[in-house]
Order: structure tokens, then C-alpha cells, then sequence
């Protein structure tokens, strides 16, 4: 597709999104609590692709893309997987279907612009954006996410309705992968018209229908599982273990009860539990954001075939080019507990010490570095080092100038 800058620039005014609201206000009465509706929260919202675009990206490999078709009859639903082809979407009827495509600003970063009014939420806690297009009576049905979401409408207007009850794990449709509601009784509803924002909190059903072709943006937001949680918190310790070390009792003596594991064998393996568990605040620190920053399936950077020396970096930005962040790639940041700034970037940690420490949030703070934002950052060899290396792995991004 490559989508041209329209959505404006970082530099940009930023829409409230949350109109009167404060963020403080917002997160202490609003977030995880209860759904907000704010009208005009971005006010002349310019779709930043056309409905034809976003059906251009769901044709493109390794885009993931779904389309649901409300039916009717006996399986009323159905749920179809992309990437699809220009004839899939000629084919379709005139009304009561959706194509919503999934990580967007990852595949097209111009549209990163669109969650940018939302970072007074941590970065790692933003999942994607996701974009979905309908044509009159279009909807996914009413469900519940695990989520929180904030709805932002573009073009069109679509009717929603909620519901606070509680959703019993029986209430789902028989026969389709698309968990929706058997039974759903709004409780409250609201037509959004274009820049009007919608926030759910996870868990509250929800039913969204198209009233005339529209486009709806959503931010969606990630909450690892605690089984996620603790799995990924293992398999982090697991890489640490020798894979050739092994139970051994050199030591072992006679038990009278072939049958009994005796309390020598427990005490070895209590020990190496205790070895290899540490639960330290350091090693969960960094095992943490590691984790957070591993890049999504499918978004893996490839490492630049012809590296870039220091000396190309230095005349790239001289000449006001500026580095982009891969837009599949996670940046975050933290102080950890003994006080050292860790960068982490797809997995990745780079532990700077306090001169390089001021790195950490430009880089996280700004998808594009310009040379201005890069120049305390340029005088540092330590520091161009850095950017030299996350350029070569392909974490930075050189784009060359369209003619
Ligand atoms: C949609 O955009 O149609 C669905 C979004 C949602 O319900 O989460
Ligand atoms: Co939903």
C-alpha cells in the first residue's frame, strides 16, 4: 500500500481524546473501571487510509486480516481468513459484513500517529491498532474482549451497545470460531459519528453495527496472563540451565525402603531449585522487560545485509536524514532496581551506563530520530555505537528518500 503522511506528524497538535477529562482523572475513575464515551475526541479526524487501502493491506502476506459475514439462516455467521484476494472482496454483498485488519501501525507506520494520543498509557501496555471497515448492517456480533479498548470512528457512524452483566462461559454461539454472545441485553447505546471515542473496559459486552460504510479504529491493549506470566518467567530461567547437567548422587547411601524417596534425594533437588529459581529483583527486572519487548509472531527485524559503518551513520544523519524505528519492533525502557538504565528492544537488553543512560527514553519516546533529537546522542562514541548496532540488526531503520 505504502499509506502517505496524512494522520500529521508527531510535532502535530495532539487531540484530547479524552476531552475534559484529565489522563490522571481518566485512569483513576475510568480505566479497567467503567466504559467512557467522549464525543469529538479528535475532532476533523481524516481517515488515514480508504476503506480500498485497508482491503489492499488484508491482501498482503503475513498481514492478518479477518472477515465476518453475517448470514442469517441456520450458521448465521461466518468467519473467513486472510490474506484474501481483490476477487474475495468483489464478491461480497452489499451490506451486513466486516474486514478488520490487525497491526496496522506495525505494517504501515504513518499510522502510528493514531495511537499516539493515547501514550499517557505505557507503550508495552498497547497491543495494536486495529482497523475495521463496514458496510451498512456491518458487525462482528456482540462479545466480549479480555481487553481494554478505546473505539475511535472514522468515516461513518455506527451504533453501539453495551452491557455490564456478567458473561456466563456457556453464553456463546454453537458452531463458529467467533465467540459471540447467544444472548445479549444492551443496557445503554450511543451512535458515534466521526472523532467520536468510545472506552471499554475488558469483559463488558459489547455490540457494534455499521449505519452507513465506516471505518473503526481500536486500540487495543495487552495484559499478559498470569500462566503467560510465570510461563514466560520459566522458560527465561530454563535458558540459563546447562542442557548436560543432570540429577547426580555420588553420595548416595542404603535405604531400608527400596519404595521411599528418601530426604537426601528431596534435599538435592530442593537445592537446585533454589540455584536456579532466583527470584531476585534484578533478575526479574530484567527477565521482565525482555519479555514485554519481544517482538509479536511475524515481526522479527532482519538483520542489514550490507552493514552500515560509523562513518555512513554520521554522514546519513550530517545530511538531515533521520533513523526510524522498525515499526514491528518493541522499545521500551527501565531503571532497574540497582539503578541502571536498561534499554530493551525485541527481546534484546543493552545495559548503558549513566553517560548513555539519557538514550533510553529518546529512543523509546520517538519512532523518527531526527538529526536534532540524535545530536547529543552523535558526540558520544558509545552511544553511535549503539545506534550502529540497533541499525544493523535492522531495529533502526534507514529509509531511503522517495524520488
Ligand atoms: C469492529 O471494529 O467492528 C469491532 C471492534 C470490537 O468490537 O472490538
Ligand atoms: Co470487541
Amino acid at each position: 500500500m505504502p499509506p502517505t503522511k496524512r494522520v500529521g506528524s508527531e510535532a502535530a497538535m495532539m487531540p484530547k481524546v479524552l476531552g475534559e477529562l484529565t489522563p490522571a482523572r481518566f485512569l483513576a475513575e475510568y480505566w479497567q473501571k467503567q466504559p467512557l464515551l467522549v464525543r469529538g475526541a479528535w475532532p476533523g479526524l481524516q481517515d488515514p487510509l480508504t476503506p480500498e487501502e485497508l482491503a489492499g493491506l488484508a491482501c498482503e502476506e503475513g498481514v492478518e486480516s479477518r472477515l465476518v459475514l453475517e448470514r442469517g439462516g441456520e450458521k448465521p455467521w461466518e468467519l473467513r481468513h486472510g490474506p484474501f484476494v481483490d476477487d474475495d472482496f468483489l464478491k461480497l454483498p452489499d451490506s451486513h459484513w466486516t474486514l478488520l485488519v490487525q497491526d496496522v501501525e506495525k505494517h504501515a507506520s504513518d499510522l502510528t500517529a493514531l495511537l499516539e494520543p493515547f501514550r499517557f498509557i505505557p507503550d508495552w501496555r498497547i497491543d495494536d491498532l486495529m482497523i475495521s471497515y463496514a458496510p451498512p448492517a456491518g458487525s462482528v456480533g456482540p462479545h466480549v474482549d479480555d481487553y481494554d479498548v478505546f473505539l475511535l470512528q472514522g468515516q461513518g457512524r455506527r451504533r453501539w451497545q453495551i452491557s455490564h452483566r456478567p458473561v456466563e462461559s456457556d453464553n456463546c454461539l454453537p458452531d463458529t470460531e467467533l465467540r459471540i454472545l447467544r444472548e445479549f441485553i444492551p443496557e445503554q447505546e450511543w451512535v458515534l459519528e466521526p472523532g467520536d471515542l468510545l472506552y471499554l473496559p475488558p469483559r463488558v459486552a459489547h455490540y457494534g453495527v455499521a449505519l452507513e460504510p465506516c471505518l473503526t479504529y481500536s486500540v487495543g491493549f495487552r495484559a499478559p496472563s498470569h500462566r503467560e506470566l510465570v510461563g514466560g518467567f520459566l522458560e527465561f530461567l530454563l535458558d540459563g540451565i546447562d542442557p548436560e547437567a543432570r540429577y547426580t548422587d555420588p553420595d548416595l547411601s542404603v535405604q531400608d525402603h527400596p519404595g521411599e524417596i528418601g530426604p537426601a534425594a528431596l534435599a538435592r533437588v530442593r537445592s537446585l531449585m533454589h540455584e536456579v529459581i532466583s527470584l531476585d529483583d534484578e533478575t526479574i527486572a530484567v527477565w521482565f522487560g525482555r519479555y514485554l519487548s519481544e517482538p509479536k509472531p511475524g515481526f522479527r527485524a532482519e538483520p542489514e545485509t550490507n552493514p552500515y559503518s560509523e562513518n555512513d551513520l554520521r554522514e546519513h544523519v550530517r545530511g538531515g536524514g533521520s533513523l526510524e524505528r522498525n515499526p514491528g519492533s518493541r522499545f521500551h525502557y527501565m531503571v532497574d532496581p540497582a539503578g541502571e538504565t536498561v534499554l530493551f528492544v525485541d527481546g534484546q537488553a543493552f545495559s548503558l551506563g549513566p553517560a548513555l543512560a539519557f538514550v533510553a527514553p529518546l529512543l523509546c519516546r520517538y519512532r523518527t530520530l531526527t538529526p536534532a533529537r540524535l545530536r547529543e546522542a552523535l558526540k558520544q562514541s558509545d552511544a553511535r555505537q549503539l545506534l550502529l548496532d540497533l541499525l544493523n540488526e535492522g531495529l533502526l531503520v534507514i529509509y531511503e528518500e522517495a524520488d
